[in-house]
């Protein structure tokens, strides 16, 4: 089974959670992708989704499926996303996409967080993968010397904007033994906008297409 296949696979398999007249939660990227490329099967059965980039918007519009403000909705059932890395204790990497604020205030208001991957985002410690931090415009050089202090080699993502107009650090060789506690050190930063580590909210659920089937790992 190819990579694409297992994301394919872990996208399906969170179709399982999806109940008559929901409003959920979708994330973005190729992984998030595939689950609204499946959601078009049971969309009758959704009031409509809040997207977490708008890239993932566009996308859900092009398939008719109501696209509604996380202001208008209030608190989620259900938010599924990719990750660029994760645990077994359910702790992400987020972000590769530079879409981690939206994804993370989206997985903040919704009461189950199931994350969709493909097997090789598994992984024992979190961090070979740059942590990606976005960051307001002016802060950035300031920004990098305290990433540096933590021990991290920060690089400018190039020619990038988010969807909120700030930039992407993306953070390399942090050594992140204690998730929890680096995400809130990350945040302590003036001028950062928000990190791509998940654990404070983690995932509640990690689907993970493997090439003997879905995986599903809970806490
Ligand atoms: C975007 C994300 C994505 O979920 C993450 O980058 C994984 O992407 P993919 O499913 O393409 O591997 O956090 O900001």
């Amino acid at each position: 089974m190819t990579r694409e296949d297992q994301k394919k696979a872990a996208a399906e398999a969170a179709l399982e959670y999806i109940e008559w007249d929901m409003v959920i939660g979708v994330g973005t990227g190729s992984t998030a992708d595939y689950f609204i490329d499946s959601l078009v099967k049971v969309k009758n059965k959704l009031d409509g989704a809040v997207a977490s980039s708008v890239s993932t918007a566009e996308r859900l519009k092009q398939r008719n499926i109501p696209v509604l403000e996380l202001n208008d909705t209030g608190d989620l059932p259900l938010y599924v996303d990719g990750a660029d890395e994760a645990t077994r204790h359910l702790h992400l990497i987020k972000g590769g996409g530079g879409a981690l604020t939206r994804e993370k205030v989206v997985a903040a208001a919704s009461e189950k967080f199931v994350c969709v991957a493909d097997e090789s985002k598994l992984v024992d410690v979190l961090g070979a993968f740059p942590v990606p931090i976005e960051v307001i415009p002016m802060a950035r050089s300031s920004i990098g010397r305290q990433l540096v202090k933590l021990g991290g080699q920060p690089e400018l993502r190039a020619s990038f904007a988010t969807d909120n107009g700030n930039l992407i650090i993306d953070v390399h060789n942090l050594k992140i033994m204690n998730p929890i506690e680096m995400e809130e050190n990350l945040d302590h930063i003036a001028g950062v906008v928000t990190n791509g580590l998940f654990a404070r909210r983690p995932a509640d659920i990690l689907l993970l297409g493997t090439d003997s089937g879905v995986e599903k790992i809970t806490a």
